[in-house]
């Protein structure tokens, strides 16, 4: 079986670290992904960086399961930063492989569930609302005639978002029922949710905390010249110290989804009570990187492999 060019064995020679596989984007890592490679390295781990893409199920091998670079081996743990773009075969191979990583004993940060419940965003809020956590009022279905009986029930503005969307792209607010997309931008899945800024409001900010292993490790407020204050979007980042509500909000959400690390994002309706928002099982940290004196990197490479360490001592 050939091994993809960007494959990259950086076992240490004679070094007995844990074996690691770093899944990365399509076509290589990407900052994130540079930095927590060497900071796993540095603590002695042996990594190697592929792209679920090239990962396949093979019953000609033990394990089954097949990773460029360890011989139908399976490693010790598995950190993915990136399950990158595909279709939906694409998609659903590439977590059955995380999945199945997951049923022979692998430590996989995060685990194919904890993606799943997040990538979706209705059953994330399904699992924050479960939880007892404050949500936004929001209803996902299929088709435009129940999302507009849901917006002329609101009688104000509603705000929809791709069922799978991030970085704020997609998101929209329309004033009126006769004003929601058509079906085929949305996939004909419409997740609606109660508008939470007033018509009045001028000033635009979330908060975006970064939860390991149980706790915070940093965070920040975005503040937006607009209503959508993604940092991709031109919002400005600010290191912010958080407050325990922010941080038992930011915790309880990542440990009702299950996710080891999250990008957990808080907002505040117009009576100023916060909620959840919403989760990322894969969050990006350049942003807070540059506002904060924790290095998450780091910090998120100690977390892992101590979570692999009990693992193995277990
Ligand atoms: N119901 C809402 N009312 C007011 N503003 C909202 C609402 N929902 C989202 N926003 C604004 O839009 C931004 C993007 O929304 P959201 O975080 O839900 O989606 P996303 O950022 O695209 O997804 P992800 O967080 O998974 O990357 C939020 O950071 C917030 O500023
Ligand atoms: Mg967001």
């Amino acid at each position: 079986m050939t091994t993809p060019p960007f494959s990259i064995s950086l076992r240490a020679p004679g070094s007995r670290g844990p074996r690691i596989v770093l899944f990365v984007e399509d076509g290589g890592g990407d900052w994130h992904a540079r930095r927590l490679r060497e900071a796993l390295q540095a603590r002695g781990a042996q990594v190697i960086t592929t792209c679920l893409k090239f990962c396949a199920f093979d019953t000609r091998l033990q394990s089954g399961i097949h990773i460029p670079g360890f011989d139908g081996d399976l490693p010790d743990g598995a950190f993915v930063r990136s399950v990158s773009t595909g279709s939906l075969e694409q998609i659903t191979l590439r977590l059955g492989i995380l999945h199945a990583l997951r049923e022979s004993g692998v430590r996989v940060w995060n685990d194919a569930r904890v993606i799943e419940r997040c990538v979706d965003k209705s059953t994330a809020t399904f699992f924050f609302q479960k939880a007892g956590l404050p949500v936004p009022v929001t209803r996902a279905a299929e088709g435009i005639e129940a999302a507009r009986a849901f917006a002329a029930a609101e009688g104000r503005p509603v705000v929809v978002k791709p069922l799978f969307g991030s970085q704020g792209n997609g998101v929209r607010r329309v004033e009126a029922p006769d004003q929601l997309p058509d079906a085929v931008e949305v996939g004909d899945v419409y997740y609606v949710q109660r508008y939470l800024r007033g018509a009045a409001d001028t000033r635009f900010e979330d908060w975006r905390l970064f939860v390991s292993r149980g706790r915070v490790l940093a965070a920040m407020s975005r503040v937006g010249r607009t209503w959508i204050t993604n940092v991709h979007q031109g919002a400005e980042p600010v290191g912010i110290e958080t407050d325990p509500e922010m941080s038992h909000l930011a915790l309880e959400a990542a440990r009702a989804i299950g996710a080891d690390y999250a990008g957990v994002d808080l907002i505040r309706d117009e009576a100023g009570r916060l909620l959840v928002l919403e989760i990322n099982s894969n969050p990006a940290w350049k942003g807070l990187q540059g506002v904060t004196d924790v290095n998450i990197a780091w910090t998120l490479a100690d977390d892992f492999l101590a979570a692999l360490a009990e693992k193995t001592s277990a």
